[in-house]
């Protein structure tokens, strides 16, 4: 019995030992300069465009969730393979070009050894940090994988997914009630397109027009913007009033009914992501502090990955 669970206990930690060979000295060693450069790049960006450190977390989101934290989405299709930044939600996905700067910068003093997937993972943490947001020490050591594939972009979650899509779709990635409201305080940062939030504004449903959980005027807002015709592809709206500040404004508004998507407003829906909404909207440490060890645990998601790209658009 005692014999049993010994070996139990030892293939066990084996086990999590292999699922978690991420470490935050990794590259200590073969790459010492690697976050110096790294930050650089995204600074140097964002000089140029303010919208630089939304879209490098968005991206890092949209990698871990398709097939692990494996670079996947930065991938280039090619030949009959369409890839994952060609598929339908690759609306707004963007700053492909300051992952490429980083990579060359890093290639540059070591080549052949820093994975895309762990500078697109830094580069991520350097947006919220460049951001007035929290920073964390990134674990490190992901591979880069060789798939990429349009038709997996089908399990992200969608803007109109209710409370109990959304969290299948995190608890399929290990992922707790918990890390999904504080993760959806990335939408503290950024923009969204029309398409992406038109279900709650035209034809909520068959009696009524307008989602009635978003606030009469922010609606009128949203419609004006986004008419039902919408010609121009690329109106929208800021995710919170704040759009390039990571602060806490996004969950303060959503308790207002100022939210974007269903998808936020589903938070609101379930007893225990409204305290956490709750929380976070008047504590901002408290959703500090929860995102940085939920963006921890989303970026550990494991990957298939077993390269060191050269170039993170194309496998090696
Ligand atoms: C909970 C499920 C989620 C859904 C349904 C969702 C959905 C969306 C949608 C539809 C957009 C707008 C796309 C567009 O119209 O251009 C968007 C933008 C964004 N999302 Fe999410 N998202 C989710 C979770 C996350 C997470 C976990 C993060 C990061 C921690 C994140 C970060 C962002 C950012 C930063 C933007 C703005 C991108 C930009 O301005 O370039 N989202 N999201
Ligand atoms: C998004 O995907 C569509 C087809 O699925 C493609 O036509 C379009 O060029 C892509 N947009 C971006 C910005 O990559
Ligand atoms: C969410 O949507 C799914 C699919 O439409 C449905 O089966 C489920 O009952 C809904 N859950 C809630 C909490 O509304
Ligand atoms: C439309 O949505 C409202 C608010 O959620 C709900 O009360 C109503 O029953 C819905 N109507 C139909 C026909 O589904």
């Amino acid at each position: 019995m005692e014999a049993t669970v010994g070996v139990t206990l030892l293939l066990l930690s084996a086990f999590f030992c292999f699922a978690n060979a991420l470490s935050s000295n990794y590259y200590d060693h073969t790459c010492p300069q690697l976050e110096p450069a790294v930050i650089d790049a995204v600074k140097k960006a964002i000089i140029s465009d303010k919208t630089v450190p939304a879209a490098l977390l968005r991206l890092h989101f949209h990698d871990c969730f398709i097939r692990g934290c494996d670079a996947s989405v930065l991938l280039e299709s090619k030949g009959n393979n369409k890839a994952e930044k060609d598929g339908p939600p690759n609306i707004s996905l963007h700053a492909f070009y300051v992952i490429d700067n980083a990579k060359k910068a890093v290639e540059a003093q070591c080549p052949g050894v820093v994975s895309c997937a762990d500078i697109l993972a830094l580069a991520a943490r350097d947006a919220v940090a460049l951001s007035g947001g929290p920073t964390w020490e990134v674990p490190k050591g992901r591979k880069d994988g060789r798939i990429s594939k349009a038709s997996d972009t089908i399990q992200l979650p969608a803007p109109t997914f209710n409370i109990s899509q959304l969290q299948q779709s995190f608890s399929q990635r290990g992922l707790s009630m918990k890390d999904l409201v504080a993760l959806s305080g990335g939408h503290t940062l950024g923009f969204a397109h029309c398409s992406s939030l038109q279900n709650r504004i035209h034809n909520f449903n068959a009696s009524l027009d307008i989602d009635p959980s978003m606030h009469k005027s922010f609606a009128g807002r949203l419609r004006s913007i986004c008419p039902f015709h919408n010609k121009v592809k690329t109106a929208g709206a800021t995710l919170d009033s704040t759009s390039t500040t990571f602060d806490n404004a996004y969950y303060k508004l959503l308790l207002q009914g100022n939210s974007i998507f269903s998808s936020d407003q589903a938070l609101l829906t379930n007893k225990k992501s409204k305290a956490l909404v709750s929380k976070f909207a008047s504590n901002q440490n408290e959703f500090h502090k929860a995102f940085v060890k939920s963006m921890i645990k989303m970026s550990s998601i494991t990957g298939g990955g077993q390269e060191i790209r050269l170039d993170c658009k194309v496998v090696r």
